[in-house]
């Protein structure tokens, strides 16, 4: 495999950033994670301008034009030959001695872009038998919709669940609504057949697949409410699903230990996938 690194294309194996790499140190940084399909990029332009918002947000320096982001991801993905997979690509204020406040002006940002190909039939098991989810209390800090790299309540909730035979941990606001998963935004069909996910506001990240999603059900002939749900409304609902670009559509079938509607996965979330693959090709 093959990594880039700050201008260099490097043995995955070998690939690294300075120790006094500023991720590495504060997570001083951003990410995205983006699906590639038949080797066409799913998104590319809506995980790009996400990029460029969080970038803004932190005030990161772009490491280098758009244009050439582009070329070097479509190299990265070339000389790992990967045709169904993902890319993921990291951007951080750059190395410098270790200081809280930023590094001077013209420290170059480090940008690092990864690519690894798919494990299809672990998600094609998924979708046939659905995931199951806990829910934990939202710990993170109020600008979940930077997609930094500061990842440490979800790992702990991603841990959480595999030690409880879950696969997602799905964050609860104080007020007892539902946020989003460790990595995925949740749906639901409630039990009046509509199909809500909370707003986007700070408290969640504006999940790529969740604004296609719109696109999706549009063609489908279902109207999404953005309006948020109980952990209650989640476990009476009709179908519980989640959404993220490594994931696209996966049918959650247990909360809790406790059974969603049937305990299969429903057909709305089947429909809007196979939906979402005939746009995405
Ligand atoms: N995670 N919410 C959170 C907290 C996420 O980390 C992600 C994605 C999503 C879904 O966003 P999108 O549809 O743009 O992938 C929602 C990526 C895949 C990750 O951390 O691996």
């Amino acid at each position: 495999r093959i990594a880039y690194v700050n201008g260099a294309y490097q043995r995955h194996a070998e690939a690294a950033v300075h120790v006094e790499d500023r991720g590495f140190q504060f997570a001083d940084g951003v990410y995205e994670v983006c699906e590639v399909r038949h080797g066409f990029i799913v998104d590319l332009t809506r995980h790009l301008d996400r990029l460029d918002r969080s970038l803004r947000e932190l005030r990161i320096a772009w490491p280098m034009t758009r244009a050439a982001l582009v070329v070097v991801i479509r190299e990265v993905l070339r000389r790992n030959r990967v045709r169904n997979g993902l890319f993921y690509l990291q951007v951080t204020r750059g190395a410098a001695r270790r200081d809280h406040v930023f590094p001077a002006d013209g420290t170059p940002s480090t940008i690092v872009v990864t690519a690894k190909r798919t494990d299809t039939s672990a998600i094609a098991k998924k979708n046939a038998v659905g995931i199951s989810a806990i829910t934990v209390p939202e710990n993170r800090w109020d600008r979940v919709d930077i997609k930094s790299v500061g990842l440490l309540p979800n790992v702990l909730a991603r841990q959480a669940a595999k030690e409880e035979g879950a696969q997602e941990a799905i964050f609860i606001d104080p007020d007892g609504t539902v946020k989003e998963g460790a990595a995925t935004n949740v749906w639901i069909v409630d039990k009046d057949g509509r199909l809500r996910t909370r707003h986007a506001d700070h408290g969640i990240l504006r999940g790529i697949t969740r604004t296609t999603l719109a696109d999706v059900t549009a063609a489908i002939g279902l109207e999404i409410v953005e309006q948020a749900f109980s952990v209650e409304e989640m476990l009476e609902a009709r179908e519980v699903f989640i959404t993220a670009a490594t994931s696209i559509c996966f049918p959650v079938v247990t909360v809790n230990g406790k059974t969603v509607a049937n305990g299969h996965p429903g057909s709305v979330s089947q429909k809007i996938r196979e939906a979402f693959f005939d746009i995405a090709e």
